[in-house]
């Protein structure tokens, strides 16, 4: 069916021959020509058996590990790609379901193997099929890894070096792209999948996969070592806070103390660096919104996954080619507000939107949430007081902390620590003002202990003293203020 196809045992022919396969160390004495048993070969680092012929004319080399693939598996690899796409007609094969298209790129390669000579067991063939097809159908080198629920966080820095982030610690893979082109060429691939196009003109670029994880792209000349792509995994099951509780994020009483900040719909901020669990945070505290409220959220690239039914999500658009179209996060609330929401929920506050969140919240919007990036709660309110300077606002910064005091009650601190663990590292209320200065009484801090014998940070959650929180009568109104000095209580005694 593909127009192409009937020339590749011509060009396959014609083209230079495939690369010899390495043998393995010899572990039988060398047999003879005559000899027809089979011997050992390495392709990809892995032993097999194939005909004496084939090998006797390859010196043998020393085997090497599995996870490091062999020059010679890239090598083969590339002639029998390069042979496979002289051969078929790309744009036809997309129309194809993935099934059909993988089952016609298996007829080519297999034919192609047997044209060129090389030499492989069915199990090799396979391995190397499957790498084709993430090449030519998905995002190559990279499916593996996106095949996988502990990764949190794909940073390829060029070609040959692939880290990824798991269990809070980042580590280098062996994962590797056959040069720049193809990485480039599947960085354009995921960007193009939401119309947006990356390359020297335009090297920078926001998208989203499929799957829902986030992903940028900074290339050449801007990148000097190469495309350089990092993905934040969406995770299919979003941690909740139990989960938070059982990995010692934060502990039972903590826990309960953010249920009543968020039935009581507080007004939360979540601060924390990056990576830090802002994201995951803020989307446990949603599970305390009811489902009779109408929930609208405005993010720059969804990752919030709300269950309750009246909930809207917006996200923010970047300018065309042409510079045109943008719609801003300060677009987006603005907007928000015409919706009738009864919260508003911003995924991340980075500019002069932080004034009409402000706002939101302080105008009857209660229980509204965003995240923002800062190492401390103090260092939040900081950051708010410049992003409504900054955006034009022609305010006195007195007249801007009283706004911020009026509208945020809390701020829930998150930290990536030094062991790759994230923990909730303060639970801070916005009291007042003192003249200018804006009051602030932690409820619940983390102290680091200590360390044990394999480097995991020990330490605890701790209550400061404080029985009435000056959420007090906004968590009596809702009936919570029985649980609320409990929590209080209980975390006290830690
Ligand atoms: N308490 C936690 N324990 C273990 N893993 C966590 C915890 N919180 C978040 N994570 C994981 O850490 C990764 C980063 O989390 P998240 O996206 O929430 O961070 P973030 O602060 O919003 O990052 P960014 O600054 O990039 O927006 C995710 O893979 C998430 O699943
Ligand atoms: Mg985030």
């Amino acid at each position: 069916m593909f127009g192409k196809r009937s020339a590749t045992s011509e060009q396959a022919k014609t083209s230079a021959p495939a690369p010899r396969i390495e043998p393995a160390p010899a572990k039988t004495p060398a047999p003879s020509a005559a000899d027809p048993a089979p011997t050992a070969v390495t392709v990809g680092g892995r032993t097999q058996h194939v005909p004496t012929a084939s090998v006797a004319a390859a010196a043998p080399k020393p085997a090497r590990a599995v996870e490091a693939r062999s020059e010679d598996y890239y090598q083969i690899k590339t002639t029998i790609f390069n042979a496979l796409i002289d051969t078929i007609d790309l744009a036809q094969l997309a129309q194809l379901d993935p099934e059909s298209a993988r089952e016609e790129i298996r007829d080519i390669v297999n034919e192609i193997i047997s044209i060129k000579a090389v030499v492989m067991s069915i199990a090799e063939q396979e391995h190397l099929l499957q790498d084709i097809c993430n090449d030519v159908l998905g995002y190559g080198p990279l499916e593996p890894l996106l095949a996988r629920d502990d990764i949190a966080d794909i940073m390829v820095n060029g070609a040959g070096r692939v880290f990824i982030e798991v269990s809070g610690k980042v580590q280098l893979t062996n994962i590797r792209f056959r040069d720049n082109a193809q990485l480039m060429n599947i960085c354009q691939r995921i960007v193009s999948q939401v119309g947006r196009r990356v390359d020297e003109s335009s090297p920078i670029c926001d998208a989203r996969l499929l799957d829902g994880s986030r992903v940028n792209v900074i290339a050449p000349p801007l990148a000097l070592d190469g495309p350089t792509l990092t993905i934040r995994k969406f995770k299919k099951d979003k941690l909740k806070l139990d989960d938070l509780t059982r990995f010692g994020s934060i502990n039972p009483s903590g826990a309960r103390i953010l249920g009543v900040i968020g039935r009581s719909r507080c007004n939360v901020l979540i601060s924390g660096g990056t990576g830090s669990g802002k994201t995951t945070l803020l989307n446990c505290m949603t599970a305390y919104i009811e489902a009779d409220e109408r929930v609208i959220t405005c993010e720059d690239a969804a990752e919030l996954q709300l269950q309750q039914p009246h909930v809207v999500r917006l996200e923010t658009r970047p300018p065309n080619l042409e510079g045109q179209g943008q719609i801003t996060m300060r677009d987006l609330v603005r907007n928000c507000l015409r919706m009738r929401p009864e919260r508003i929920i911003v995924g991340e506050v980075r500019g002069p939107e932080a004034f009409d969140l402000l706002q939101a919240m302080n105008t009857g919007h209660d229980g509204s949430m965003g995240t923002l990036h800062a190492n401390s709660p103090r260092e939040a309110m900081s950051r708010l007081e410049s992003m409504i300077t900054m955006g034009g606002f022609q305010l006195p910064t007195r007249t801007i902390r009283e706004m911020i005091v009026a509208s945020i009650d809390i701020i829930i601190q998150a930290e990536r620590m030094r062991d790759g663990s994230r923990r909730i590292t303060k639970i801070t209320e916005v009291v007042g003002t003192e003249g200018d200065v804006v009051i602030t009484q932690d409820l619940m801090t983390y102290e680091v202990t200590g360390e044990d014998e394999t480097g995991k940070l020990k330490g605890k959650h701790m209550g400061t003293g404080i029985v009435r929180p000056s959420f007090w009568e906004r968590a009596r109104y809702y009936g919570l203020e029985r649980e609320l000095a409990e929590a209080l209580d209980e975390l006290q005694q830690h």
